[in-house]
């Protein structure tokens, strides 16, 4: 599992639904021959729910964390269609996404669904990437809106689990685009998001991981991590091609 105090870039990827069962399967065995030598930063991957048995068996000590982008809450229970957290943790998962745009979006996830995740997750040993991020860009307004889903989403989170924590910024705007937000604008917001965390849990606030997703790419990923509070990176289409994954991997590494 991933140290959360590791001083190493954090850089994921989730797949969303890009891909079929057979071409995430290639998609993982590429990966993990990329990721094989030391890759100088933690590297998780989020396939869809049904290939998780697949990360299970081909990722499994491989030191690539693997785990899901979203699940539900409860344990057990009659909710049709949903996938517990216990099962999570059976296949081996570590992280699991938590709130991404896309799920608030089409599938009505709000901010209190989110915190019952997050502290669900936390309460099974996963490490949840919550995801936060405004809908326009609008500096006046982006750090309220900001603060309003951290704070919601880690409502009764206990101060000596913050240290699994992992917040993605991503802003809506941004994602799915040409372009990723500017870094000067990223670094800003990630400064932002510490302040309040330091200003809610005081010492503590230093600890959950802050990584920035948004149409990352491997000519933008030197530039995104500059700033020592961009501690990793969370990856969509340009990480689909494992060799395109590991050159933002590497160019984020060499920026550090
Ligand atoms: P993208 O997706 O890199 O394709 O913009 C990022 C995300 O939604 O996390």
């Amino acid at each position: 599992m991933t140290s959360a105090a590791s001083p190493q870039l954090l850089i994921g990827s989730s797949v969303k639904m890009h891909l079929t069962a057979g071409e995430v399967r290639a998609w993982l065995e590429g990966c993990r021959a990329a990721f094989a030598g030391a890759a100088g930063a933690d590297v998780f991957l989020l396939p869809p729910f049904v290939c998780l048995p697949m990360a299970a068996e081909l990722l499994r000590d491989t030191g690539i964390a693997y785990g899901t982008q979203n699940m539900h809450w409860e344990d057990r229970g009659a909710y049709t269609g949903e996938v517990s957290p216990v099962m999570l943790v059976e296949f081996g998962a570590t992280f699991v996404e938590i709130g991404h745009a896309e799920r608030r979006r089409h599938f009505g996830e709000t901010d209190a669904t989110v915190n019952l995740k997050v502290r669900a997750a936390l309460r099974h040993g996963l490490r949840p990437i919550l995801c936060i991020g405004e809908g326009e860009r609008d500096v006046a307004a982006a750090d309220a809106v900001l603060r309003e889903q951290l704070l919601r989403a880690l409502d009764a989170v206990a101060e000596a689990e913050l240290e699994g924590v992992v917040v993605a910024y991503e802003p809506v705007w941004a994602i799915g685009q040409a372009a990723a937000a500017e870094p000067a604008y990223v670094h800003d917001r990630h400064l932002a998001i510490r302040d309040e965390l330091r200003r809610t849990y005081g010492e503590v606030g230093g600890l959950p991981r802050l990584i920035y997703g948004g149409s990352v790419s491997p000519a933008n990923a030197r530039q995104l991590v500059t700033h020592p509070e961009v501690q990793g990176l969370f990856v969509g289409r340009a990480a689909l091609q494992p060799a395109s994954f590991l050159r933002i991997v590497e160019e984020a590494v060499a920026a550090r």
